[in-house]
C-alpha cells in the first residue's frame, strides 16, 4: 500500500483580521520544530483577506506550513462580484483549496455539481482540492451515511482524471460533529473514511491508495491521537482548535 503522509489542516473559517492572522501563524510556527513537519504536512486556511499577509510571513520566515484557501469560484474572470478565481489564489502560492465545506453547502447552496467544478478548477491551476463530504444527523440516524457520502464523492470527482486524482484530498466531516464538541468515534470515522477510499478505488484503482482522507469535526488535542491511529484516517481538518496556536500545534504533534 502506498505511504500516505498525514495532512493536518486548520480551517480558520471566518476568524481573524489579517493582523491577528499574522500573529496566529507566527505563534503556531514557534510551537513546531522541523521534525514535526516531517511527520505531517501542515496547512492553514485563513480567510481570503489574510492570505497575502500569511503568505508573506510563511515565506519570509521559511515556515514549512502550506497555505490553503477556504473557497474558490470556477470562472476565470469576469462580472462575478465578490468571487475569487483560482488564478488569484495560485499567484499567492496557495497549495490547497477547501471545496464543498458543509457550511458552504448549507448556507450558500453549493451543490455537488458546483463542488465538482471547483475541484476541477483548482486542479487546472496546479493546486490541490480538499473535497469535503459528510452527512447530517438525520441521515446518519436513518442509516443513509454510506449512500449519501458515496454519492457526494462520486459527484465531486465526476470527470476528474486519474492523473490528477492522486493529489486530491477528501475530508470526511459529519455535519453533526462540526463545532459541537461531539466527534465521531474513531471506529465510525474510520469506517466512513474506508468507504470513501473504496469509492475512490472504484474510480481510480490503485491511485486511491495515494489519496489522503482526512477526518474533521470537533478534532482536539485530546482525541487526535486515537483518530490518527485508525488505518484509513490520514489527517484532520480542524476548525475551532486550529484558532489556538497551542492546541493546533498539539494536534500536529499528535504522535508524542
Ligand atoms: P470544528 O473542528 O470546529 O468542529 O470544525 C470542523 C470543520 O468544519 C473543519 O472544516
Amino acid at each position: 500500500m502506498a505511504e500516505r503522509k498525514p495532512i493536518i489542516a486548520g480551517n480558520w473559517k471566518m476568524h481573524f483580521t489579517h493582523l491577528e492572522a499574522i500573529q496566529v501563524v507566527q505563534k503556531t510556527s514557534y510551537r513546531l520544530s522541523e521534525k514535526d513537519y516531517e511527520n505531517a504536512e501542515v496547512v492553514v486556511c485563513p480567510p481570503f483577506t489574510s492570505l497575502r499577509s500569511v503568505q508573506t510571513v510563511l515565506e519570509a520566515d521559511e515556515i514549512p506550513i502550506q497555505l490553503g484557501a477556504q473557497n474558490v469560484y470556477w470562472e476565470t474572470k469576469g462580472a462575478y462580484t465578490g468571487e475569487i478565481s483560482a488564478e488569484m489564489l495560485q499567484k499567492l502560492n496557495v497549495r490547497y483549496v477547501i471545496v464543498g465545506h458543509s457550511e458552504r453547502r448549507q448556507h450558500f447552496g453549493e451543490s455537488d455539481e458546483d463542488v465538482n467544478k471547483k475541484a476541477k478548477t483548482v486542479l487546472r491551476h496546479e493546486m490541490n482540492p480538499i473535497v469535503c463530504v459528510g452527512e447530517t444527523l438525520e441521515q446518519r440516524e436513518a442509516g443513509e451515511t454510506h449512500d449519501f457520502v458515496g454519492s457526494q464523492v462520486r459527484g465531486a470527482f465526476d470527470g476528474v482524471p486519474r492523473t490528477n486524482a492522486g493529489r486530491c484530498v477528501v475530508a470526511y466531516e459529519p455535519i453533526w460533529a462540526i463545532g459541537t464538541g461531539r466527534n465521531a468515534t474513531p471506529d465510525d470515522a474510520n469506517s466512513v473514511c474506508a468507504m470513501i477510499r473504496s469509492e475512490l478505488r472504484a474510480l481510480y484503482g490503485d491511485t486511491a491508495d495515494e489519496m489522503r482522507v482526512q477526518y474533521g469535526g470537533s478534532v482536539k488535542p485530546g482525541n487526535i491521537h486515537e483518530l490518527m491511529a485508525m488505518s484509513d484516517i490520514d489527517g484532520a481538518l480542524v476548525g475551532g482548535a486550529s484558532l489556538d496556536p497551542d492546541d493546533f500545534a498539539r494536534i500536529v504533534t499528535y504522535d508524542r
